[in-house]
């Protein structure tokens, strides 16, 4: 089987998923914030930099929590949405629009890019985006991520446990999404996606898309991160519980600086 060729991906990735985003992640977000909540408060943090916020899943959340913060992303129409979500909520929240790599915002407690955000990076740029994050850390400020294991999607047929098909009614419109995800040694995993937009009796609007991710095992992250100033203080699962190579399928690393 031939497998796509994984490049980092481009600043307009989201703009068509941006619409649908939230219909179908928003709720998916509740047990990785809750974890953030503890790290925050076990490493009194105060000030966050969220360079891949997206549509404002963790950056609206944290900030409720009175956590000062900034978003950050590469996606317009993604930054849009979580702007006029934080102003409805009357949130003071700073957005910014800028590439993991390079985006400068300071200097921060901690840095968050939350939801296989790195995994759209290819490896080389993700040590370019390690460094810069590094920079934008205070002296021994952490950084706290996500990625799905490498070694427990490579293992039986847990890559089929990817396999989704949602379908959610807001007023008049349906929209169903099925996806399927195949895997290569390397850690290329690559995604298919349908998307059914039904709207009232009419016919659906059909339409494909596919995208590639590189994921890593926590072998590999703990690696990239000492070569690049970091020390890793804990790898786990999104519920916070011990990591265990072949069963937890998000890895959380929790990275100082040194
Ligand atoms: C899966 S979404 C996660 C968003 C949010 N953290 C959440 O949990 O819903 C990944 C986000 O990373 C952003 N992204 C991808 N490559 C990026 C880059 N090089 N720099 C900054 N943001 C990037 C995308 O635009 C997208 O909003």
């Amino acid at each position: 089987m031939k497998f796509p060729t994984h490049f980092s991906a481009k600043p307009s990735h989201y703009n068509k998923e941006a619409v649908h985003y939230d219909t179908f992640n928003e709720k998916n977000s509740t047990h990785i914030n809750q974890f953030l909540e503890k790290i925050f408060k076990k490493h009194r943090v105060k000030t966050i930099l969220d360079l891949t916020c997206g549509t404002g899943a963790q950056v609206l959340w944290l900030a409720k929590l009175g956590y000062k913060i900034i978003g950050s992303d590469i996606n317009n129409r993604m930054l849009k949405l979580a702007k006029d979500k934080a102003r409805k909520e009357n949130l003071d929240i700073k957005f910014i629009k800028g590439d993991m790599r390079t985006t400068q915002a300071g200097q921060f407690d901690a840095v968050i890019t939350i939801f296989n955000a790195v995994g759209h990076l290819t490896k080389s740029d993700f040590e370019k985006a390690i460094k810069n994050i590094h920079m934008n850390l205070n002296h021994k400020g952490i950084y706290v991520f996500d990625i799905f294991n490498l070694r427990y999607f490579l293992k039986d047929d847990n890559i089929t446990k990817l396999t989704i098909d949602w379908q959610k009614k807001s007023e008049n419109t349906t929209v169903r999404e099925i996806q399927y995800s195949t895997i290569n040694e390397e850690g290329i995993l690559t995604s298919y996606d349908i998307y059914h937009e039904q709207e009232g009796a009419n016919k659906p609007k059909i339409s494909k898309a596919f995208q590639t991710l590189q994921i890593y095992s926590a072998e590999q992250l703990n690696q990239m991160l000492q070569k690049n100033g970091f020390e890793v203080l804990r790898q786990c699962g999104i519920d916070g519980l011990n990591l265990i190579e072949t069963t937890t399928d998000r890895i959380v690393t929790i990275a100082k600086k040194k």
